[in-house]
């Protein structure tokens, strides 16, 4: 008897489960997987506190999620980039983020249509797109400064081309897409009629003057992006799985006919808390912009006394080093090497990659910097011994 559907045929355990065993086995610092190791912020822990106590909250929420979360999207969109977004029809409330880009591609790409991948890429877009029975067309961005090629751009839309997944802030490269990347994108898409589904979950999460612009601000865009948010990136509380999609009415419906037969609605308690925490005020955010410039700083000088080069990441809390200078050997490899030789963990970035471009990423591993600052000076001092 076949034990899995050929859906599921070439999804392995994902590289995070892998590498987790290995830092755990190890006894490893692990900057592996992008996982807030610190509290979360005091307000927003009280509010949940609140709502679960408050026994208003036990039962199923709305399916496309309370309206007093949705209308905290909608008004955060309208604070930061000025967006006008309908809280009653143009916001459904997902389960992280990564049910959001599902239900995105479930409900808006058809079997048999193109969807263009951005490589490196989050590693659910791929499966998303082959669940939906859709075909990846995958583009890379190049090292080392993470920047599409205008023409392999170009030449990725054909009359099947459906959507376009876009992230930015871009994980694993930290790269902030500029003005001018996204209105290549922008008007590609506007030509050939194609979607963009706008991965952001890391739209607070920038350094130095980087600036965040949603595609979605961009002339005649708005209409044809839906753009994706995560409570767990902007407050610190991955587990909580709370994320969005919001754009217009039309495409949000596609979004919310496919959420309510995946999960039909979302952990309620927590939705009334984020509501409550999208509301803090700018020093909220700017505090969590100081907060990972610091982390910044010190992942990059645990680098810099490892003897390990990188572009500046101008977002997101990941940065991808290049250890060719004094490592020889895959990234898995180096990852395995780094694990039980130095005692640190990240993550090798070939499951970001479809298996024939993933020569593309030889000789970079991924780290996550989103860690104590004790947990990071110790990473330092350990990484340090590679350059002795
Ligand atoms: C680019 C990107 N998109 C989506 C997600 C998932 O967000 P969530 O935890 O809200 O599902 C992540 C998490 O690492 C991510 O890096």
């Amino acid at each position: 008897m076949a034990t899995f559907a050929r859906r599921v045929d070439t999804f392995g355990t994902t590289i995070f489960t892998e590498i987790n065993t290995l830092a755990q086995h190890y006894n490893a610092v692990n900057l592996g997987q992008g996982r807030p190791d610190f509290a979360a912020p005091e307000p927003v822990v009280t509010a949940l506190v609140e709502a679960v106590q408050s026994g208003k909250y036990q039962q199923y929420a709305p399916g496309p999620g309370t309206t007093s979360l949705r209308t905290a999207v909608a008004n955060h969109a309208a604070r930061f980039y000025n967006l006008d977004i309908d809280p009653a029809n143009g916001v459904v409330i997902t389960a992280g983020a990564t049910e959001a880009i599902f239900a995105a591609v479930l409900g808006l790409v058809d079997p048999g249509d193109e969807v263009i991948l951005i490589e490196p890429f989050y590693d659910s877009y791929q499966p998303n797109v082959i669940m939906a029975h859709a075909v990846p067309v995958c583009i890379p961005l190049h090292a080392p400064n993470w920047q599409l090629d205008p023409d392999e751009l170009r030449a990725a839309f054909t009359p099947r081309t459906r959507a376009l997944i876009l992230n930015t802030p871009h994980n694993p490269s930290g790269h902030v897409f500029s003005r001018q990347e996204l209105s290549l994108i922008a008007e590609l898409c506007i030509e050939h009629d194609v979607l963009v589904i706008a991965d952001e979950v890391y739209e607070h999460l920038l350094f130095d003057d980087a600036r965040h612009i949603p595609i979605a601000t961009l002339p005649g865009m708005f209409e044809r992006t839906v753009t994706i948010g995560s409570a767990g990136k902007i407050f610190s509380v991955t587990g909580w799985k709370v994320g969005w999609a919001y754009g217009s009415a039309k495409l949000i419906e596609g979004v919310g006919r496919a959420h309510q037969f995946i999960t039909f609605a979302v952990n309620h308690p927590t939705q009334e808390a984020i509501a409550q925490a999208l509301a803090l005020p700018d020093s909220y955010y700017a505090d969590l912009r100081d907060m990972y410039a610091r982390k910044r700083r010190l992942m990059l000088g645990a680098l810099d006394a490892a003897g390990l080069r990188y572009t500046m990441p101008q977002g997101t809390y990941f940065v991808l080093a290049d250890y060719t200078s004094i490592f020889q050997g895959s990234p898995m490899d180096f990852t395995r090497y780094l694990i039980r030789e130095v005692g640190v963990a990240c993550i090798p970035p070939e499951s970001f990659y479809v298996p024939e471009h993933q020569h593309l990423i030889q000789g970079y591993v991924r780290f996550a910097f989103c860690k104590t600052d004790d947990l990071l000076a110790q990473a330092g001092t350990r990484l340090g011994k590679l350059r002795r």
